[in-house]
């Protein structure tokens, strides 16, 4: 029990304590502490300041340190220490780029429909991005990213071949039931191609009839079109402004390959939660058994912290851990996007302080 600050008491001695600021815990701990060895109060209260500055000399220390590491040109020193090396970048369009890393256990362990925890360097936020392919015997995984925040542009910056990943954590989630399936259509809008990729390479592979329907805003940004086709039986294109394949949204692609193929007996989709809803209302008249990918936030990944809940059915469920695929019929959609948006000051602020810290980082006009 404390009466003074920075003093508490255990097992009849005093010692000091100070609280470390979230943000540098990771440098140094979750608080700093130290025994004053004294039962006396009086004595303890005089021995106290020394001990703090010292403490707020190291947690001055530890935010310079910080700094430095967001402000290394390449990024290099930050990420090629521990970790997993990035075998190939590839830039897909301007905001989006794939990273090969390899990580030969995750590669033999993963299945298609899984995810990982990223953290990109020392000081990094954990961000859960899907296995987009892995290959088993070259030990590779691929993770395709579009820069929309702090991190991810971040990454876009530092994230070159040759560098590393500070820690790599999965193959999380629930892998998908791709067993037993005779027609299957498998849907990604934007981002969401790149994850359906393994997906529909499995339903191929299990002898499934598989029909890709794949959106894109414009041709410019279309990616993988051959790699999909490779595992499909017929590949329907869709872009927004109709610069190529059928014009509008993946749901017209859907609407067709229904139209063809009215025994088709599952749909996946995959992409932006609004894609997803509209997806899942597409198919509902026609009765065809309908999954989607859930992106909430995520934090540990494990079940434990909450962040990810999401509404399905009258069911309360985690997507790290009883998903990320669920029942697109049942899916509480407006409850997911609601969910999405909740930090959004914090994560602007956070990439606000980025762009101004870091002299490399694309002005804010960008
Ligand atoms: P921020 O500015 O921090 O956030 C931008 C938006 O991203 C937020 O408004 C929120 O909607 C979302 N977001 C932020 N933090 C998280 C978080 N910890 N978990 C989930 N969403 C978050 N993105 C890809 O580019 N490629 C993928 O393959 C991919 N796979 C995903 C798989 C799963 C299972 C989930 C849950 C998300 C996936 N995402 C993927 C989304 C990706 O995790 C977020 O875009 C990323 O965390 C944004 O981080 P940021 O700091 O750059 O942006
Ligand atoms: Fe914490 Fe799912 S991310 S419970
Ligand atoms: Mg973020």
């Amino acid at each position: 029990m404390s009466d003074s600050k920075y003093l508490f008491q255990r097992n009849q001695t005093w010692w000091v304590k100070i609280a470390v600021p979230a943000s540098l815990r990771s440098v140094l701990g979750h608080d700093l502490r130290r025994s004053l060895k004294t039962r006396s109060l009086e004595v303890a209260k005089e021995a106290r300041w020394p001990v703090v500055a010292e403490f707020r000399d190291m947690i001055d220390e530890a935010r310079k340190q910080q700094e430095r590491a967001c402000r290394t040109p390449s990024g290099r020193d930050a990420v090629s220490g521990v970790g997993f090396e990035i075998t190939r970048r590839e830039d897909l369009s301007e905001g989006t780029y794939l990273l090969e890393i390899h990580h030969p256990a995750l590669a033999r362990a993963a299945a298609p429909g899984q995810f990982v925890v990223v953290i990109s360097h020392a000081h990094g936020e954990r961000i859960p991005l899907t296995i987009a392919d892995f290959d088993r015997d070259a030990g590779t995984i691929t993770l395709v990213i579009q820069a929309v925040g702090k991190t991810t542009r971040e990454m876009q910056q530092r994230c070159q071949a040759g560098t590393k990943l500070h820690s790599v954590v999965g193959p999380m989630g629930i892998p998908s039931p791709v067993a037993g399936v005779a027609k299957a259509v498998c849907v990604g809008g934007g981002l969401g191609v790149a994850p359906i990729y393994p997906q529909l390479r499995a339903f191929k592979q299990n002898g499934a009839y598989v029909i890709g329907v794949v959106g894109f805003k414009t041709r410019e940004l279309i990616f993988w079109e051959d790699k999909l086709a490779e595992y499909c039986d017929e590949l329907i294109v869709c872009t927004d402004d109709g610069s190529a394949g059928i014009p509008g949204l993946v749901t017209k692609g859907i609407e067709a390959a229904l139209e063809q193929h009215p025994d088709v007996d599952r749909l996946i989709a995959i992409g932006p939660p609004i894609m997803m809803k509209a997806c899942a209302e597409t198919t509902r008249p026609h009765r065809v058994a309908t999954t989607v990918s859930l992106n909430p936030v995520m934090v540990d990944g494990t079940g434990m912290c909450g962040g990810c809940r999401v509404r399905v059915g009258d069911k309360v469920k985690f997507a790290c851990v009883d998903g990320p695929e669920f029942d697109g019929h049942e899916v509480d959609f407006d409850d997911l996007m609601a969910r999405l948006r909740r930090f959004g000051a914090q994560e602007k602020l956070a990439l606000d302080a980025w762009l101004n810290s870091d002299p490399e980082a694309p002005s804010r006009a960008d």
